[in-house]
């Protein structure tokens, strides 16, 4: 079993020589973005999750490397775009693609990436692949789904948990999960802990998501990397949001709408104004115990699967480290 810090060495400098490579191609104004947005970091989550998952079965980790250089390649493609909807300015403490460039660098650059993702997909040289190209499509599809899904949810008041928790399924953990069963699939792991494996980065996910909206109200700027009170901005139907206009009395729903429908305020009076009213709703606790339960059912998940105890250990630190995160 490889140290989760050697995989990661060996993802960044993987990632590292593809972008070399994208560097010499033409026409520069497509790919320069491209190595833009795959050198300002991250943290690489999907393509740790896919390698440790296949290093659960098999060592030869460089068979599992394209595909895990594929999602991650795909990831950022995702990003991209998100930013342009999101009207995000900031990730990674960098400026977004689409203010370092512009839009239409943004898109076409982001195209770019998604059609990368299958050539490098591809250069797997597995009986699995099309069973894992099938997967890799049917989460495309879904995070294109969420993100509808959370664009609509803009406009809406009355979005349930269960609605909220349906969007970020879709935008968020099916992709986590794709990692850890096609990185299972190519290592040939059995069926049943491929499916489980896929249950546990549903959950994961959910987790993983509930803390990036906390991150973005109660995070720190510096370390987080996107700017905080972004999702208050954009009327965003966080988790936080969410919990907000189903649990507040009318006097706080009637500020809290009042905050939503002002578009012409000072965007930090906004920030604090909600911030202060989810801190006076008890919001934060309320996220945590729900980050709580999905870490919770994580384990569960865990606890079944038929593998050697020194192995789940490993998967359990990989995924405390990785939902403990402030970034
Ligand atoms: C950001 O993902 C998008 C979400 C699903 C919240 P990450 O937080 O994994 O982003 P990077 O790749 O580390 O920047
Ligand atoms: C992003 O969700 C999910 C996808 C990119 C598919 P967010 O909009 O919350 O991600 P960040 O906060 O911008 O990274
Ligand atoms: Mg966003
Ligand atoms: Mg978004
Ligand atoms: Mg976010």
């Amino acid at each position: 079993m490889f140290e989760s810090d050697k995989l990661l060495d060996r993802i960044n400098y993987e990632i590292r020589i593809r972008s070399e490579k994208f560097k010499t191609m033409q026409p520069a104004g497509l790919y320069s973005p491209v190595c833009y947005m795959l050198e300002m970091g991250g943290k690489r989550l999907r393509p740790m999750l896919l390698l440790n998952s296949y290093n659960l079965f098999s060592d030869s980790i460089d068979e599992a490397m394209p595909a895990a250089l594929a999602i991650e390649v795909f990831h950022n493609f995702t990003l991209s775009h998100d930013d342009i909807m999101d009207k995000a300015e900031l990730r990674r403490n960098r400026l977004t693609v689409h203010k370092q460039y512009s839009e239409n660098s943004a898109i076409l650059s982001g195209d770019v990436m998604a059609f990368l993702a299958y050539e490098f997909l591809m250069e797997c040289n597995s009986e699995k692949i099309i069973d894992i190209i099938r997967l890799f499509t049917k989460t495309a599809v879904e995070i294109c789904e969420g993100q509808q899904l959370d664009i609509d949810f803009e406009n809406r008041f009355n979005v349930t948990e269960e609605e909220y928790i349906e969007m970020i399924r879709l935008k968020t953990a099916v992709l986590l999960a794709c990692c850890l069963k096609s990185g299972a699939m190519l290592a040939g792991a059995p069926c049943k802990i491929v499916e489980q494996l896929y249950e546990l980065g549903i959950n994961i996910g959910l987790a993983f998501q509930l803390q990036d909206d906390l991150l973005d109200t109660f995070g720190n700027q510096e370390i987080f990397g996107k700017k905080i009170g972004g999702d208050i901005l954009a009327n965003k139907k966080t988790f936080l949001l969410v919990k907000a206009l189903e649990l507040s009395q009318p006097s706080v729903y009637k500020e809290l709408m009042y905050w939503i429908n002002n578009v012409s305020c000072i965007p930090e009076e906004k920030i604090k104004a909600v911030h202060d009213i989810f801190l006076k709703l008890n919001i934060r606790e309320i996220a945590e115990n729900k980050i709580y339960h999905y870490c919770r059912k994580s384990i569960n998940v865990i606890e079944k699967i038929e593998l050697d105890k020194t192995l789940k250990f490993h998967l359990e630190s990989l995924i405390d480290n990785m939902l403990k995160r402030n970034i």
